[in-house]
């Protein structure tokens, strides 16, 4: 199923080797100022910042654990959208990581009073933030402000757009669950993602990575939550869950996404538990090695009942969390390394995209 690949075959071929042969040297390996999506990232790159997030998930795991890769550099976390995971994680990254770490709630900022976007991203800029984090309820918003400022901004959520540094920690962590070592992708991997894929920028950036990387995607969704057209992106539709299951290794439940709906998309919540649930009974169902993932929040006995969530060895859910700290402290190392003038990393100039 899962295979190891050459993860450099498809370095450019202009681009020297680093010393262990794996990736493009210095800042080649990954060349981007910012972080908007996954849609930008060349499958080495995926695995580039999947493999700089090991080292950071042992350092985790230490009672010790600080590094100093980020001193003196200035983080700001511009949340305008609700978040514990995705907030929290960043700022504990960053703090890991040695850098002063600011939080900018929305609820608490001028935004309330009418400044514009656009006005507030010129603010953070002047503050000489070394890096921005943006997380905000409009598709688009992000790569907005990235074009306005001048510092790496990394997208922690946009509407129903991406949200890349969630689907890059559910890669690392379905390696992790599969023994996967270093290097490796999801070749052949089989793994159905059901809920409302419509609204889920979780969806999108998965969709992206996992068939990157060369898992098998099924999606599910009720016909009112699956967007048109959506086999472009490379996956098999569904609207019966128990079909979108069968043969899958890994299994992915999403909220529905009530906030970004307008209108009934759903009959009834226990009408929708019963046909796209991760029930007991639909779990108990399935094979005894399928793994079960959920971006949080959940909503339990809707899209995942407790037992399941709860799972002491299938469930992947606490190990996602767990992942999200160390990719995001390797997204903001790789990104802040030509500010620190990291050597290797500071040639690239006007080549960056
Ligand atoms: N998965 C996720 O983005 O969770 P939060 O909304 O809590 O950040």
């Amino acid at each position: 199923m899962v295979s190891m690949t050459e993860s450099n075959q498809e370095a450019s071929p202009k681009a020297s080797q680093s010393a262990d042969g794996r990736y493009p040297a210095g800042g080649l390996a990954f060349p981007h100022r910012d972080l908007t999506g996954i849609s930008h990232l060349a499958r080495h790159e995926i695995l580039y910042l999947l493999d700089e997030a090991e080292q950071w998930l042992v350092l985790n795991r230490q009672r010790h654990k600080h590094a100093e890769v980020l001193a003196g550099l200035t983080i700001i976390n511009a949340f305008f959208e609700n978040s514990t995971r995705t907030l929290l994680s960043f700022e504990i990254a960053g703090k890991r990581l040695g850098a002063d770490v600011v939080n900018m709630h929305a609820a608490t900022s001028s935004v309330k009073k009418g400044e514009t976007l656009i006005d507030t991203a010129m603010t953070l800029n002047a503050m000489r933030a070394d890096a921005i984090v943006i997380r905000h309820a409009s598709s688009g918003a992000v790569q907005l402000i990235a074009d306005k400022v001048d510092c790496p901004v990394l997208n922690a959520g946009d509407g129903s757009h991406e949200h890349p540094t969630q689907a890059l920690l559910d890669a690392l962590t379905i390696r992790h669950a599969l023994g996967l070592p270093r290097q490796s992708d999801l070749n052949g991997l089989k793994v159905t993602i059901c809920g409302d894929i419509l609204h889920s920028r979780v969806a999108r950036s998965n969709i992206l990575a996992l068939t990157a990387l060369g898992a098998v995607v099924n999606v599910c969704a009720p016909p009112a939550l699956m967007p048109a057209e959506i086999e472009a992106m490379g996956v098999r539709p569904f609207h019966d869950f128990d079909a979108a299951l069968e043969g899958a290794e890994v299994v992915m439940m999403l909220r529905l996404q009530q906030e970004r709906m307008s209108g009934q998309f759903i009959p009834s919540p226990r009408e929708y538990r019963h046909l796209y649930g991760l029930t007991l009974e639909r779990f108990g169902k399935l094979p005894p090695n399928v793994l079960v993932m959920h971006p949080g929040p959940m909503n339990r006995g809707i899209e995942i009942d407790s037992q399941v969530a709860d799972h002491p060895t299938r469930s992947l859910i606490t190990r996602q969390v767990e992942s999200g700290v160390a990719i995001r402290m390797a997204c903001l190392d790789v990104l802040t390394r030509r500010t620190r003038a990291v050597p290797g990393w500071t040639e690239m100039g006007s080549a960056l995209a």
